[in-house]
């Protein structure tokens, strides 16, 4: 199966090529760096590109496209300003300048890293994305959020910033660790849960037999993504219900310092937000045992195994996105692939008791 479509975005006049199959490097990828025609800047965490970086690196040299190898250790605690400006200054002494085209292959530590580092090398290069884990695939590298981690928060630093094309080679995932296409399954069941119940049940029966083979079904979960972005790019309204999950998440996520993986703190987080959508009266009861249901198919175990409380997470909340006035504000489920849409904002605050009560029995169920 090889699916190629494009996008057009507001924020990019130029139209967004998407292409998902196994061996399509030699193809659409390489058309679209010479049609830009600009020395490439290729960036890969190191375990990435000791893996694929070598091939992706051939692939362009033999069709004359200039192009170097730029590494950075790999994790989460590498999407800081700290990497960047590194990144930033070797560019600087290898002589790259405004026409240069990054491309960045990865996961979404590098599609995010490697967006924001485009939107402001030279004031704004083009790049590309070589989405190397599942949850790049089906989330990271769509819709042009790029961003950085700072002490403060998660994501807390970052831009708007298109791709000129995103090219998801299926053969990168049969690399990755069996914890990481976890972390892409969570977002695939968040896609379902929030915003199309046919594809939740699809995820429900078809992907024990192995997502991996099952090419329809991330290709489904980029769409559902896609629709989204393509409705709400700058996030007032709809793509918020793509933050379903992440609000109590993201702050799970910087209490750990980082140890707890995305796709553990946003399965734990959907847990934590439907848990209020209940306790407010929107979601039915039967939402819940689903979810739980389909983690333990998928073998998703999330575990809190750090000290926290629900004040430092509400403290963290306050920083989130969406927060009004330092108040959160949560997606509110009504039902598997729907969720209220309150007048067009699509979240609404709760009161602190409530959500106070939803951490702290979190804290207790999910400790390890
Ligand atoms: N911009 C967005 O819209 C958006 C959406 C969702 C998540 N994110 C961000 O994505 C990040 C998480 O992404 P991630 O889980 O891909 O993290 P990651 O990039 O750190 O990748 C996870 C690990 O898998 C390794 N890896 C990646 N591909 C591999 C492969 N094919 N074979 C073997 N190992 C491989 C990496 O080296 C890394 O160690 C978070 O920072 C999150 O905030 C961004």
């Amino acid at each position: 199966m090889t699916t190629t479509f494009s996008l057009k975005y507001m924020l990019q006049p130029a139209a967004v090529d998407i292409c998902i199959g196994h061996g399509i490097l030699a193809g659409t990828l390489i058309t679209q760096c010479k049609k830009i025609g600009y020395r490439v800047a290729l960036m890969a965490d190191d375990t990435v590109a000791a893996l694929h970086g070598a091939q992706v690196l051939a692939v362009l040299l033999k069709n004359e496209i200039p192009a170097e190898l730029l590494t950075f250790p790999a994790g989460e605690k590498s999407k800081n300003r700290d990497t960047k400006a590194a990144l930033e200054d070797q560019l600087f002494a290898k002589k790259y300048g405004r026409d240069t085209l990054l491309i960045g292959l990865g996961g979404g530590v590098t599609t995010d890293l490697v967006g924001f580092l485009a939107s402001s090398f030279c004031r704004g290069v083009p790049f590309l994305l070589l989405p190397t884990s599942l949850l790049a695939m089906v989330d990271a590298s769509l819709g042009g959020k790029t961003g950085l981690n700072v002490p403060a928060g998660k994501n807390l630093v970052g831009s708007l910033y298109h791709p000129r094309g995103v090219y998801m080679e299926l053969d990168f995932l049969k690399s990755l660790p069996a914890k990481e296409l976890q972390n892409g399954l969570v977002e695939m069941i968040k896609h379902g849960i929030v915003l199309d119940a046919s594809y939740f049940a699809a995820l429900e029966t078809q992907a024990l037999a192995h997502v991996l083979d099952m090419p329809q079904l991330i290709l489904q979960s980029c769409q559902i993504k896609q629709v989204v972005v393509q409705e709400d790019e700058f996030e007032q309204g709809k793509r918020r219900l793509l933050n379903f999950g992440h609000t109590i998440g993201h702050a799970l996520e910087a209490a750990s310092g980082y140890t707890l993986s995305h796709g553990d703190a946003v399965a734990l987080g959907m847990i934590g937000e439907l848990e209020l959508a209940l306790a407010e009266g929107y979601a039915p009861a039967a939402v819940l045992p689903r979810l739980k249901k389909l983690y333990a198919l998928l073998g998703i175990d999330p575990k809190i195994s750090f000290k926290t409380t629900p004040k430092q997470l509400y403290e963290l909340m306050q920083l989130d996105k969406k927060s009004l006035d330092q108040t959160p504000r949560f997606v509110m489920l009504t039902q598997i692939g729907h969720a209220e849409p309150f007048a067009g904002v699509f979240c609404r605050p709760v009161e602190q008791a409530v959500l106070f009560n939803v951490l702290e029995r979190m804290c207790v169920c999910y400790a390890s």
